[in-house]
């Protein structure tokens, strides 16, 4: 699966970026990417992403059974992430979770689209069933990205989170029921 990378793909209006897994090398990077982001695209994000001694925790922890993140590079520079987990036992080791972040310079370009179909066929060659995306229902842009993607909202948890300002938001819980992988000659 991941001898596919890395993978050109050409966006909305013509350019291409490169996909590829993350590597340890690419702790600079990131924290760059991560730096880079508008307070907008970060404010709803899990994690604090410019604390840099998070970003080094999870270099050294990268393993790709349980977090495999998918890098977007145009011209040298990482312009987006997106990022499947998996639980590797317990109740929900056929459920991934996916979170995707784009710089706001590459949104709207069909990058988000690509992101999510790549973490889909990721996860259904990998044997996952379903998809998790926890989205910020403020977030009406990401939400309809996702449903363009084919996640349906199920669920949301109210005033659950509370985003880098200390405001509690709304979760929506979107979930992708993903088909079987095709095996040869089907
Ligand atoms: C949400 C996000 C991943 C979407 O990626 P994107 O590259 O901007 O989205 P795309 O250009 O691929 O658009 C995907 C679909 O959503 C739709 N869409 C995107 N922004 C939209 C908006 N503001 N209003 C309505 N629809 C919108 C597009 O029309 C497209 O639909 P289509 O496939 O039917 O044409 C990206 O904007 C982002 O990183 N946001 C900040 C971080 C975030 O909120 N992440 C989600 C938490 S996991």
């Amino acid at each position: 699966m991941l001898e596919d990378y890395p993978k050109k793909v050409k966006l909305k209006d013509g350019i291409f970026v490169t996909l590829r897994p993350m590597t340890r090398d690419d702790e600079h990077g990131v924290y760059l990417f991560f730096n880079s982001l508008s307070e907008a695209t970060r404010q709803f994000l899990r994690n604090d992403v410019v604390d840099r001694k998070i970003l080094t925790g999870w270099m050294r922890e990268l393993n790709y059974e349980k977090t495999l993140p998918i890098i977007a590079e145009y011209e040298g520079r990482i312009v987006a992430n997106a990022t499947l987990h998996r639980k590797t036992f317990g109740w929900g080791r056929h459920v991934g979770e996916v979170r995707i972040v784009i710089h706001s310079d590459f949104q709207g370009r069909g990058l988000g689209g690509i992101l999510s179909d790549e973490i889909c066929h990721i996860a259904a060659a990998g044997g996952l069933k379903k998809l998790v995306a926890r989205i910020i229902t403020a977030r009406v842009d990401a939400i309809k990205a996702f449903e363009s993607s084919g996640f349906e909202p199920i669920a949301v948890l109210r005033n659950y989170v509370k985003d880098i300002n200390q405001n509690y938001a709304d979760i929506a819980i979107m979930v992708k029921e993903l088909a079987s992988p095709r095996t040869e000659g089907s």
